[in-house]
C-alpha cells in the first residue's frame, strides 16, 4: 500500500471508474443519446470525493475493496444525477460544470432530465448487485443510499435551497439544509464502509456518524466559499452563480470571515470524532482537504 491516502487517490478513482464504465451501457446501446448523455454526466473530471470517503472508511474499519466499489459507484451515480438536475434552468441554471457545458446545454434539457433519471436507478441496482455480501447488508445498503437520496435527504435539501432563495436564515436553519442537499449523501458514504464491516463497535459507528455529518456540513460552507472567491476557471463552475440566483448560502448570510471559522470548527469536530477509530488516516487526510480545496 502507498503510504499515504494522497498517493493512494489515483488507484480508488481508477477503481471506481473502472466500476462506473462497467455498470453504465456504453454509448452505442440504444437509445445511444440517452446513453452518451450519461456518460457525459460521469465521465467529467469530478473529484470523486465520495467514493474517496468510501474507500477512506473502508480502510479505517478493514473492509476488503471489492466490495467497497459498489457503494463508491452507486453514491457517485447518485451525485451526479443531482448535479445535473441542480444545473437545470428551473434549478440554478447553470452553463459550466466540471469545466465543460452543463448537460443540458451540451445536449438538451429533455435528455439532461432523462439521464439523470435512469441514472438514479442505476445506482440502486449496483447496490442490490454488491458481491459477496448477505442479502440483509445488500438491503441495508439500499435502504441506506435511498433515505439519503430522498425528500429527507438530498432531495429534500435540494427543495429547501429553491425555496430558500432571497430568504435570510436563522443559522440553524440553513445547516439543517446542507445537511440533507450535500451532508446526506457525504454522510453516507462513510456509513456505507460500516454496513460492509460488519460487526462495528458502537462507539466506532457512531463516530463515523459524527464524522459524516460535521465533514458533510463544511463540504457545503466550504462550495459556498469558492464560489465567492474561486476563480471560474479553477472551479469548473461559473464563480459568482450564487449571488445571481439569490442564494442563502453561508457566506452571503454570515460573511466570509464567519464561513471560514465555521468551517474550520466542523473540521476540528469531525477530527476529533477519528480519535475513537482505527486506522484513520484516510480520513484525516479527506477531512482536511474538504475544508482546503481549491475546486
Ligand atoms: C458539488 O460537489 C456539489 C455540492 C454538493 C456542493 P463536488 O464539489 O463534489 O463536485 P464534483 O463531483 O467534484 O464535480
Ligand atoms: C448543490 O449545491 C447540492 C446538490 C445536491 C447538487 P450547489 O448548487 O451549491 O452545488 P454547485 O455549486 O452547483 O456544485
Ligand atoms: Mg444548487
Ligand atoms: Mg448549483
Ligand atoms: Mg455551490
Amino acid at each position: 500500500m502507498a503510504k499515504n491516502f494522497e498517493q493512494r487517490i489515483p488507484h480508488y478513482t481508477g477503481r471506481v471508474e473502472a466500476k462506473l464504465d462497467a455498470v453504465l451501457p456504453a454509448a452505442g446501446v440504444k437509445p445511444s443519446r440517452l446513453h452518451e448523455a450519461m456518460r457525459y454526466a460521469i465521465f467529467n473530471g469530478g473529484k470523486r470525493v465520495r467514493p474517496l470517503l468510501v474507500y477512506a472508511a473502508g480502510e479505517c474499519l478493514g473492509v476488503p475493496e471489492a466490495p467497497l466499489d459498489s457503494p463508491a459507484a452507486a453514491i457517485e451515480l447518485i451525485h451526479a444525477f443531482s448535479l445535473v438536475h441542480d444545473d437545470l434552468p428551473a434549478m440554478d441554471d447553470d452553463d459550466l460544470r466540471r469545466g465543460m457545458p452543463t448537460l443540458h446545454r451540451k445536449f438538451d434539457e429533455a435528455t439532461a432530465i432523462l439521464a439523470a433519471d435512469a441514472m438514479q436507478p442505476l445506482a440502486f441496482a449496483v447496490l442490490a448487485d454488491v458481491d459477496g455480501v448477505a442479502g440483509e447488508v445488500r438491503a441495508k445498503l439500499v435502504k441506506l443510499v435511498a433515505d439519503a437520496c430522498g425528500s429527507t435527504g438530498m432531495t429534500g435539501g435540494q427543495s429547501m435551497d429553491l425555496g430558500a432563495e432571497g430568504r435570510s436564515l436563522e443559522a440553524a436553519e440553513l445547516e439543517h439544509m446542507f445537511a440533507l442537499k450535500t451532508g446526506a449523501l457525504i454522510h453516507a458514504s462513510v456509513m456505507s464502509a460500516s454496513l460492509l464491516a460488519g460487526a462495528v463497535p458502537p462507539e466506532q459507528s457512531a463516530a463515523l456518524d459524527g464524522f459524516g455529518r460535521a465533514i458533510g456540513l463544511a463540504f457545503q460552507i466550504r462550495d459556498d466559499l469558492l464560489d465567492v472567491e474561486g476563480k471560474t476557471e479553477d472551479i469548473g463552475k461559473t464563480a459568482g452563480s450564487d449571488e445571481r440566483m439569490n442564494k442563502a448560502t453561508y457566506p452571503a448570510l454570515f460573511g466570509i470571515e464567519a464561513s471560514r471559522r465555521r468551517c474550520n470548527e466542523l473540521l476540528a469536530e469531525g477530527l476529533a470524532h477519528l480519535d475513537a477509530l482505527p486506522e484513520a488516516a484516510a480520513l484525516h487526510w479527506l477531512a482536511r482537504f474538504i475544508v482546503a480545496r481549491g475546486k
